[in-house]
Order: structure tokens, then sequence, then C-alpha cells
């Protein structure tokens, strides 16, 4: 579904990602791990469109995203949680899930309120807090909206930056079990940035793990998991891993 090759980002002399091969087959959840400036962001900032990448192709559902811009890809189907969240914090859960949906001029405010719904199905203490700013919910509520405001645009691919980031391990381990929901139940692909690579590698099937803009190791979720010393040794030490 997503084909990635010889991927390159730079950053004036900075090379955030220096020849990155990577694909997500349809229906998978695949983690991308890496300590802090390995490149994750630039990767799927790059897949998403926000950045430009001065070599590489990304492929996506048969199309060539290369030309397309960070909208077009929503229209294509794909939707990124960036890192940090991004939700508008003067703005209500509900006007911020209403902006998830604007690849979707057409839909109609009955539709909207049906796209809301479900997104907030997934995350029901979005539904109690519909018309309140979103900058008074907690870190957890914030990081549950800005992925239901993703699912507004009926992605076929969502990805995630560091959902985990800064959350207590219960609220991470909801998120985890909405994300294989929506995978077993919706069919929604995934695809996952993380640093914490338990959080990876408890929901992915396969994973890859990034060191210095370049992959250093892939496999399987349990082949990954039995090599958590090289993990650990690639994370530099920096990551809990479970095992
Ligand atoms: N806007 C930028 N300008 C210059 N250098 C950048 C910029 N963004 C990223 N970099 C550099 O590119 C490299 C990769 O950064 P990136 O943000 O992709 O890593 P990351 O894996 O997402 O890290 P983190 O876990 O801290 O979010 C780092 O060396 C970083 O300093
Ligand atoms: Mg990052």
């Amino acid at each position: 579904m997503l084909d990635v090759k010889g991927l390159q980002v730079r950053y004036g002399t900075v090379l955030g990602v220096d020849g990155l091969d990577l694909h997500v087959n349809q229906g998978e959840i695949v983690v991308l791990i890496g300590a802090n400036g390995a490149g994750k962001s630039s990767t799927v900032n790059a897949i998403a469109g926000l950045v430009r990448p001065v070599a590489g192709l990304i492929k996506f559902r048969d199309a060539d995203m290369g030309k397309l811009d960070a909208a077009a890809r929503v229209e294509h189907g794909m939707a990124l949680v960036i890192e940090g969240r991004g939700v508008f914090s003067e703005m209500t859960v509900r006007e911020n899930l209403e902006l998830g949906a604007y690849s979707r001029p057409a839909i109609r405010s009955a539709a909207l309120r049906r796209a809301a719904d479900h997104a907030i199905a997934m995350f029901p203490r979005l539904g109690d807090r519909f018309d309140q700013a979103a900058g008074t919910l907690s870190g957890g509520e914030q990081q549950m909206l800005a992925i239901a405001r993703a699912l507004m645009s009926s992605p076929k691919l969502l990805v995630l930056d560091e959902p985990s980031l800064g959350l207590a391990p219960r609220i991470v381990d909801e998120i985890a079990e909405r994300l294989t929901l929506l995978s077993s139940e919706e069919g929604v692909t995934i695809l996952i940035a993380e640093q914490n690579a338990s959080l990876g590698l408890d929901i992915a099937k396969r994973g890859y793990i990034l060191q210095n803009g370049r992959i250093a190791l892939e496999g399987t979720a349990p082949e990954l998991h039995s090599n958590t010393d090289l993990i650990r040794f690639y994370l530099g030490g920096q990551s809990y891993v479970r095992t």
C-alpha cells in the first residue's frame, strides 16, 4: 500500500534521512522505532508531504506522491497525526474534529456529525468533552483528539508520530488498544513512528529500527522482540523495552 524507496531528507547540511526504504502492506500495523534525532519525524513528514525530500520515491495506493502536496495526499487516503498533537487549543473538541474533515468539503452536517460520532466512539471520553476547548483537555485526551481528528478524513493509512510522547503508561495502553481495534475492525492500515519500542512492538506486525536516518534492522514484531538488547543498543539505551 505504501512503498518508500531511497528517501533522503536534508536540512541545509544536515541529512535527516539518508536513503531509507520501507513498505507497509494493506491492513498491517508497522512501527518505525528510533532514538531522538534518528529521523522518524523527517520520514513521516516526507511521507505525508510536509517536508520535501531531496531524493526518493513515495508510492501510495499505486500512485506516485512526489508531486502531490499534503492536502492532496489526505484526499488520496493518508492522514498524519503530527508529533506533539497539534490540536487547536482555543477551539472546542467539536471544532477540531470538523477541521479534520476539511478534505471532504461536500460533507453535510448530518454526515459530519456521523463522522464525529464515529471518531469519538473510539475515544468515548472525548464525547463528554465535545464543547470544551481542546486546550483544557489532558495530554492523553489531546492525543486522542488528534487521532480522532485524523480519522475524520476516513484515511486508508493512518500515520502517527510518537503517539505515546509524554503520556502515562495507562493512557498509552488505551491508545494502543484503540489503534489495534481500528486496524482489526475497520481495516485501517497504520504506520507508527515511536521511540517507545514497547508500544510499537506490542501492537505492530512488523517493525523497522532507524538509526542516523537509515534502517539499521527490520523484522517481524516477534523477531524484533527477541532482539531487545540490539534494540536497546540502537536506541542508545534511552528507551524501556518490555520483554
Ligand atoms: N527543521 C530542521 N532543521 C534542521 N535540522 C533538522 C530539522 N528537523 C530535523 N532536523 C535534524 O534531522 C535529524 C532527524 O530529526 P527528526 O526530527 O526527523 O528525528 P526524530 O527521530 O523524529 O527525533 P525525535 O524523537 O526527537 O522526535 C536530526 O539530526 C535533526 O536535528
Ligand atoms: Mg520526531
